[in-house]
């Protein structure tokens, strides 16, 4: 029933959330009929019966059933969509299927922010940028009708410094500027590098701020000395299903129920991705913070 090109797309992009029926039945679908055994086409076989089995789930933890995607979120400010230069999207292909999804879930923006850091992702902002037109020009060669635009997620490490030193940052719009911290355990120098950006001009947004186990196992009092600082929050949309644990969950949760969310970013690195944010989508949180007049995301379009 499975062909060679759709067990390698499986293999690419292993099942989550109890998707794995969604897969066979693609594989069933393409057999009956008889649509070209490409992986393009059974990725899109997948988000058209994806979307489907959404549109017919049940509503979660208490949602309203009215918010059915992301347009009121409008700009995404968080995502690996560059193929190949991190652990985000490997191919070509596989950034636009999954622009192509972003579109459909009524981003009208997306600003994507490949890693940056000392150990790992060394990129610097000559290759995101090259690789940011690359990925404009595919856009364009499938019409897609979104903007696309790169800036970076810094991890906080002692390379930042010199990026800071020669102001050769990438900031998402409006000088606002991603960071990102390890997740087991908090730099000594985060206050320092976040103090010298805002010296420098910057505005910081901390990405994730929920999954740092080492602030919400503390207290939950540790982001409000963050908030003092005037440090942005982007939470994980994914969170509020739950991807990363319970406890990102409720920190994720009480940030919005205590209006400290700033911004909100699909991090979306592959198709299981995909599978958490429409997860989200019966999140009574989500629909929540989408409604949330000082949410800033739609105001860098
Ligand atoms: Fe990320």
């Amino acid at each position: 029933m499975l062909d060679v090109a759709m067990v390698k797309f499986i293999g690419d992009n292993p099942p989550g959330n109890g998707r794995v029926f969604l897969y066979l039945l693609c594989g069933y679908l393409t057999d009956i009929f008889r649509l070209p055994k490409k992986p393009i086409f059974a990725k899109i076989l997948f988000a058209l019966l994806d979307k489907l089995f959404n549109i017919f789930g049940k509503q979660g933890d208490g949602a309203s059933g009215k918010i059915t995607d992301f347009s009121l979120m409008t700009v995404d400010i968080h995502s690996h969509l560059i193929p190949g230069i991190d652990d985000g999207a490997k191919t070509m292909d596989d950034s636009i299927f999954l622009i192509s999804r972003l579109y459909d879930l009524g981003f009208k923006k997306i600003i994507t922010s490949p890693h940056v850091m000392a150990d790992g992702y060394t990129n610097s902002s000559e290759t995101i940028l090259k690789g940011r037109d690359d990925v404009r020009a595919a856009i364009k060669a499938n019409a897609i009708d979104i903007q696309f635009d790169a800036a970076a997620e810094y991890n906080i490490d002692d390379s930042l410094y010199e990026k800071i030193e020669k102001k050769d940052l990438l900031p998402i719009a409006k000088n606002y500027v991603l960071v990102e911290m390890p997740f087991m355990a908090k730099p000594p120098i985060m206050g320092d590098i976040t103090y010298k950006l805002q010296i420098a001009g910057y505005n910081v947004i901390l990405a994730h701020p929920e999954r740092y186990g080492y602030f919400y196992e503390k207290t939950f009092e540790s982001y409000y000395s963050l908030k003092d600082k005037n440090i942005f929050f982007q939470i994980n949309i994914a969170a509020l299903a739950g991807t990363y644990g319970k406890d990102a969950k409720y920190t994720a949760e009480r940030m919005i129920d205590e209006n400290m969310v700033d911004f909100l970013g699909t991090d979306l690195h592959g198709m299981r991705h995909l599978d958490f944010l429409n997860d989200s989508l019966r999140s009574k949180h989500l629909e929540k913070i989408l409604n949330y007049d000082k949410l800033l995301n739609k105001t860098l379009l």
